[in-house]
């Protein structure tokens, strides 16, 4: 699809029953890196598809024994380290400006219905963490995972911001299921390695699929919380 941020490619489908469109945000093969992610074509074609309800996955490393490997967690606050990333689509002039409020960066009405499908299914899933973004795609020194931890972050990956910024820009309600796929550097005993994440993630491959399919039978369109407003102040897309 063509937007005015470039291509995206966006996969239509069905799910519970649901018409979906489904965003993998490296691309088939996982061929784009973090940092390269082309984040505003990608929400922008969403929205334009007429998506109001954005439900993510994120593998993340783990930098507290709050959160072991192998667990489900869902985002509730992030701590942004990116460097080199477009934030917004309200660039001034026409396109306008906007602060976009970021109390609740996570929809909390979404993350209820993830808790509500997660009791159904009988899987254990933890509500809230912090998220630090980091630039990547390099992981992370010990040194800036013992930062992240003195300011309270939980988690670290490489991929949430500015992709739930982008989405409360546009209105729509935006979730995400981090997948604790490794101990963060200097915890785990052992060097990173993308495979270790890749392996990580295909274990948890099939939980994740089952959550996504029981929250979407229980998700409705409506948006029943204040994310729809999150542009009120200028609205213009
Ligand atoms: N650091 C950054 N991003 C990640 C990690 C990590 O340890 N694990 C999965 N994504």
């Amino acid at each position: 699809m063509e937007t005015p941020y470039g291509l995206a490619e966006p996969v239509i489908g069905k799910l519970a029953n649901r018409e979906i469109v489904f965003m993998s945000r490296h691309g088939r093969n996982h061929a784009t890196p973090p940092h390269l992610v082309n984040y505003r074509a990608n929400i922008w074609a969403i929205h334009e598809l007429g998506v109001r309800k954005v439900l993510a996955t994120a593998a993340v490393g783990s930098l507290s024994s709050n959160f072991q490997l192998g667990e489900l967690v869902l985002l509730d606050q992030f701590l942004d380290f990116t460097k080199n990333r477009p934030q917004t689509f309200y660039e001034g002039g026409l396109k306008g400006v906007l602060h976009v409020d970021m109390t609740e960066p996570y929809c909390s009405s979404a993350r209820m219905v993830i808790l509500e499908a997660s009791e159904q299914l009988g899987l254990s899933v933890k509500n809230g963490a912090c998220y630090a973004c980091t630039e990547g795609p390099r992981f992370e020194t010990p040194a800036e995972i013992r930062m992240f931890q003195r300011l309270g972050a939980d988690l670290v990956g490489m991929t949430s911001v500015p992709e739930v910024v982008l989405a409360r820009e546009l209105g729509m309600c935006y979730a995400s299921i981090g997948m604790v796929t490794n101990e963060a550097a200097g915890i785990a005993t052992h060097p990173l390695s993308h495979a270790e994440v890749m392996e990580s993630m295909k274990e948890l491959e099939v939980k994740v699929a089952q959550l996504v399919q029981a929250t979407f039978k229980l998700w409705t369109p409506d948006q029943n919380c204040l994310c729809a407003l999150g542009n009120r102040e200028v609205g213009k897309f």
